[in-house]
C-alpha cells in the first residue's frame, strides 16, 4: 500500500539494427513529454541510447554496469536529461564484461530485478543489447512487459519464434508474469512492396499483439541520433517523430486498459 508502482518495459529483439534503441529513446521521451516520470536504462554495452541522448558514456560504477552487478546504489547513478521528467542510467563498454562476471554468480538471473526494485518511476524503459545473454535474461526477469521492434524485412519473422520460445521459458522459470505489450513494425518502407508483405504476415500471425502504429523508414531518425537527440526533439514534424508520438499514445492507452 502506498508503494509507487513502476512498470518496467524491456525493448528487446535478439537481432541488432531493428530499431530497439531508437524505440527506447523516442518512446521514453514521448512518454515523459505527457507528464510521466520515466527512466531510460541503457544496458547495451554499445551505449547507443546513452550517446543517442548526447550523454558522455559513464565510468564503470556510474553506469548500468555497477547497477547490474549490484555494486552501486542505482539512485547514485541516475542522471537527469534535458527532457523534463526523463532520467537515465547510461551504459559503458565495460558492460560487455558483465556477461562473464554474471555467469559466476548464483543469483545471476535476478541481479537487475533486485537492483531496480525500489526505484520509483511511472515507467522504466530498458534498451536491451542483441542476443540472449545473461544481460537480457536479467532484463526479461526485471520486466513486467516487453516491446518487440521488428524490422519490415524478409527475415523478420525468422527470429521471432526463437524470441517467443525464450519468453516462454522465462515465464516457466523466473518471471511468470511477463507480458508482451506489443510487436512494433519498424523501418516500414512504403515504396517497397516487401514491407507490406511482411507487415501483413506479422499481423496475420500475431493479430492484436501488433501495435497499430507503424514506424516508417525516415532519414530524420538516423540524422537525429548522429546529433545526440531523439527524433521527437530533433524534428517533431518528421514522419519518424510523429509515428513515435503516436506509438506513445497507443502504448499508454493499452496500459490504461490493461
Ligand atoms: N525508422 C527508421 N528509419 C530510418 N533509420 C532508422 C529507423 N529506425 C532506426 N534507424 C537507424 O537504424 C540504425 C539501427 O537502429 P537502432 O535503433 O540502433 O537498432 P538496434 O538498437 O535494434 O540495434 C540506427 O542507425 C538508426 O538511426
Ligand atoms: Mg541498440
Amino acid at each position: 500500500m502506498g508503494e509507487h508502482s513502476t512498470l518496467v518495459v524491456a525493448i528487446i529483439n535478439q537481432k541488432g539494427g531493428v530499431g530497439k534503441t531508437t524505440t527506447a529513446v523516442n518512446l521514453a521521451t514521448a512518454v515523459a513529454a505527457v507528464g510521466k516520470k520515466v527512466l531510460l536504462l541503457d544496458i547495451d554495452p554499445q551505449g547507443n541510447a546513452t550517446t543517442g541522448f548526447g550523454m558522455p558514456k559513464g565510468r564503470r560504477l556510474q553506469s548500468s554496469y555497477g547497477v547490474l552487478l549490484g555494486l552501486v546504489d542505482p539512485q547514485e547513478v541516475i542522471r537527469e536529461t534535458y527532457v523534463h521528467g526523463l532520467f537515465m542510467i547510461p551504459s559503458t563498454i565495460d558492460l560487455s564484461a558483465a556477461e562473464v562476471e554474471l555467469f559466476g554468480q548464483k543469483d545471476r538471473d535476478s541481479k537487475l530485478k533486485q537492483a531496480i526494485a525500489h526505484l520509483s518511476f511511472d515507467y522504466i524503459f530498458i534498451d536491451c543489447p542483441p542476443g540472449f545473454g545473461f544481460i537480457n535474461i536479467n532484463a526479461l526477469n526485471a520486466a513486467g512487459k516487453i516491446i518487440i521492434p521488428l524490422q519490415c524485412e524478409f527475415y523478420a519473422l525468422e527470429g521471432l519464434a526463437q524470441l517467443f520460445s525464450t519468453i516462454q521459458s522465462v515465464r516457466n522459470t523466473i518471471n511468470k508474469n511477463l507480458i508482451v505489450s506489443g510487436i512494433l513494425l519498424t523501418m516500414f518502407d512504403r515504396r517497397n512492396s516487401l514491407s507490406y508483405v511482411v507487415a501483413t504476415d506479422v499481423r496475420t500471425h500475431f493479430k492484436e499483439l501488433v501495435f497499430d502504429t507503424v514506424i516508417p523508414r525516415n532519414v530524420r531518425i538516423s540524422e537525429a541520433s548522429s546529433h545526440g537527440k531523439p527524433v521527437v526533439l530533433y524534428d517533431v514534424k518528421s514522419s519518424g517523430a510523429m509515428s513515435y508520438i503516436e506509438l506513445a499514445r497507443e502504448f499508454l492507452a493499452r496500459e490504461q486498459n490493461a
